[in-house]
This record gives C-alpha cells, structure tokens and sequence, in this order.
C-alpha cells in the first residue's frame, strides 16, 4: 500500500520536463515482438504498467530490460506465444499483444486483460477486427486463443474509434498478405506514435492521426530505434495542479497540440496559457471561474483521462461546472472521496455537476483508479491542511516520480512505499 502525503495550499512555481507517454509505450513494447527486432526505446517512463509489460516480454522469452529511462529489448529469442492470466491481469494494454503475437507466432493464448475498473471495457472490437484479418478466435470464459493459417489484408471499420482496438489491427496487420485500411481508427496522438515506431521496424504504414490508416507491408529490419513521445494526460495533471493550488509553472518537451482542449478549459478558467513550440506555460490569476460544460469524446475531443483532473481544478472555481463522460461508464469514482475535502459534486449517470466552494479541507482519501488518483493529488495541493491518499499502486502505473516532480514545483508532497 503507498501512502501520498500532501500539505496543500502551496504555489507551484518553476518549469518541469514532462515524463514519456505510457500509453505510447505500452502498444510499442507489444510490437517489439513483431518480427525478429533489437529496439533501443528512449524516454520510456519507469512505471508498474511498463515494468509489467517488460515482464510479458521476458515470459515470452525476449531479452528485454530497463536502465534508467531506456529499454533494450531483443525479440528474436521469442519462443512462446501464451501469457498467464496472472500477467494478463496487471494491466490493460496487455490485450495488444494478441495482434502482435498472432502476427509473429501465427497463435495467441491469452486470457481477458485487467486495468482501472471504469466500466465494462469489452474486447469485442479487437476480436471482430482480428477475424475480419483472418483469425480464427475462441473464447472459453476468461480465456481467448486465436490462431491464423494467414492473415489476409482487409476493408475494417471500427463502429466506435477505440485506441486499443486500432492498435491490435495495426500490428496484425503487419503481417497480412495486401493491404489493410482500417476506417473510423482512433486518431490519438499515441497511434501516430505506434506508426512511426512500425515504420521504424519496416512496416509500410500511413494515415495515423487520421481516421483512416493503410497497412501495406511489412519488410522487417533487423533494429528499430525510436523516442517516446511525452504523456500528455501527466501535462495535463500538472497543468491542473498549477491551476487548482495557484502558481505558474512551465511544462517542457510537451506539443501543446496533444492536450489543446484541456488547455482551452483552463484558459476559460481564467489562467494565462503561453505555448510554444515544444512547451507550455500556465499561469494562474488567482480565483478560478467554472468552465460550463465539458464532454469527453474521442481524440481530438477531450480525453476521458483528463476528466478526473479537470474536474479536481473545477473544485474551488467560482459557478457551475458540468462534467458530461461519453466514453467510460464508471468513471466518477473519485467524486464521493473528493467530497471529503469539502467539495460540491453531485454526480448522476453519466453527468457530473461541481459547484465551486470557497475553500477544501484536508481528509484521508482511498485512490480509486489511476486518474481518480490523480485527481485526489490536485485536490489535496488545493486544499488546505493536510491530506493522505491510501493508494493500491494505482497512481504509479502511470505516473513516474509525481512526488519528486511536484516537490520540485514547490508542492509539500511525500510518497510512503
Ligand atoms: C485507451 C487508453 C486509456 C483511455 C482510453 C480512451 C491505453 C493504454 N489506454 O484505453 O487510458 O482512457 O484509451 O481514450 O492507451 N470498447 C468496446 N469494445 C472494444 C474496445 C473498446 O466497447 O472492443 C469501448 C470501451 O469499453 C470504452 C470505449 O470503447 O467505453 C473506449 O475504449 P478504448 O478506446 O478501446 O480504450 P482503451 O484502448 O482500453
């Protein structure tokens, strides 16, 4: 159990270099298995999510390690194409090794992937577009088997752009025979991501960022060198920290394009936004204002993520904020436990209503998910005195160093292990 100690009511002042994205390396740690590859990944976040992937990889037999923010990994040792349920469990993302095992072993033995409880998160779309590819799928409870005698290039499209969904028939993809197109693909920031590193890898792929990606070939290399893009839902956290404790903080080496429409709320809030090129400033101007309604939807709509932190900012802002959640069913959890600091949250369905108090207290919270948690953590730099967040391991699946990261901001912050 780790235990976040937070004394809030603190400025955060200075500028912070923004962590690599998990949710870029997550789909590229699966496709480093797609071919015989030595892959030199930097700026790879050391994180639980990360750390489980790299374990799925060694399970698989892959010589993969991680020094520091890099990660080596060597998948022509591959020699098995099962994951236990218990690795299966850690995380989410594990799904995505389905396509990318399917593709290199021509059979995958997984079992139903774990992840933050937001609702209830079938794969259904990852197996229609599997077999739309030519896989041959069972599913017996809790366990999936694919296997392929060859995948065939494919029309695809998603009824609904789901990141994971796209992600496992890119890397299928790779190893049809002619081409795919996958219509209505999600067009996040971590998709154009997963296409660089594939194209990296020999993968003719094109149209990420787009709604519409081509697979047409996939001659592989013998190494893949690639970067990981900075994690634009850990800058946008801090972008609401700043705002929600007060304080002017520079975030470095993000593309302010990847978290606009956050930006856009916190500036309707009354915060100055100063973006350049590869770095955003926030500034806030003391009393916030609510910022009306906010719907999350698919990229480049406003992120499901970044809900829990917006909506932490919304606390003390002066009038009514609605919070309209389109993509996740269950993603409030963080409401009742925010109400302890004091806040006004009602929230009903899918809609959430925060009308803003003039000051939060203190409290002995319990991190409900990875986002919900870090929710907790802007609420509690927001409030005054002093607040412990009892957290199962979730805000560290995806967020490296906050506390040193917010210490450095100013913020008076400690993480018990
Ligand atoms: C990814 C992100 C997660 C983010 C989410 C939405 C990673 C590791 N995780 O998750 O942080 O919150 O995108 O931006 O990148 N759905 C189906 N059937 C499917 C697949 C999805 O109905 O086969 C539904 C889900 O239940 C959910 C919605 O589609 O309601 C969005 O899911 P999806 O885009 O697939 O999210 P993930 O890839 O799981």
């Amino acid at each position: 159990m780790e235990l976040w100690h937070i004394r809030g009511g603190k400025r955060l002042e200075g500028a912070c270099f923004v962590q690599g994205s998990k949710n870029a390396s997550l789909p590229i740690l699966a496709a480093s298995i797609l071919a015989p590859l030595r892959c030199e990944l930097h700026n790879v976040p050391q994180l639980r999510d990360v750390d489980a992937a790299l374990r799925i990889l060694r399970h698989l037999g892959c010589l993969a390690e991680q020094r520091g923010n890099d990660v080596y990994i060597d998948s022509s040792t591959l020699s098995g194409c099962s994951i236990p349920h218990s690795l299966m469990e850690e995380m989410r993302s594990s799904v995505i090794f389905m396509g990318a095992l399917i593709a290199r072993c021509g059979e995958a033995r997984l079992s139903l992937p774990g992840g933050c409880q937001l609702g209830k998160r079938p794969i259904d779309l990852h197996l229609s577009a599997l077999r739309q590819l030519g896989a041959e799928i069972e599913e017996d409870g809790m366990d999936i088997c694919c296997r392929r005698a060859e995948l065939k290039g494919a029309e695809i499209t998603l009824p609904f752009p789901s990141v994971g969904a796209t992600e496992n028939a890119m890397l299928a993809a790779c190893a049809a025979k002619g081409t795919t197109t996958i219509r209505g693909a999600a067009r996040e920031p971590e998709i154009e991501a997963l296409q660089e590193f594939l194209r990296s890898a020999g993968a003719e792929i094109s149209g990420a960022g787009g709604g519409t990606i081509r697979i047409e070939g996939f001659h592989p290399n013998a190494r893949s060198v690639c970067r990981i893009i900075p994690d634009r839902i850990v800058a946008s956290t801090i972008a609401c920290a700043a705002a929600a404790a007060g304080g002017d903080v520079e975030l470095r080496g993000i593309d302010p394009r990847h978290f606009s429409t956050l930006l856009y709320f916190l500036n309707k809030a009354g915060c100055d936004i100063i973006s350049s090129n590869r770095s955003v400033r926030v500034r806030s101007r003391g009393k916030l204002r609510a910022v009306g309604e906010v719907v999350t939807e698919p990229y480049p709509g406003f992120p499901t993520d970044a809900q829990p932190v917006l909506m932490a900012a919304m606390l003390r802002a002066e009038g009514k904020t609605v919070m309209r959640e389109t993509i996740f069913e269950n993603r409030f959890r963080q409401v009742p436990e925010l109400r302890r600091l004091g806040a006004d949250i009602t929230s009903s369905g899918q809609t959430a209503e925060i009308w803003g108090v003039d000051c939060l207290h203190g409290a002995a919270l319990t991190a409900t998910d990875l986002r919900g948690g870090a929710a907790m953590i802007v609420a509690g730099l927001a409030a005054r005195g002093e607040t412990v967040i009892c957290d199962d391991g979730h805000v560290t699946r995806g967020y490296e160093h906050f506390d040193m990261r917010l210490r450095a901001l100013g913020a008076d912050i400690y993480l018990d292990f």
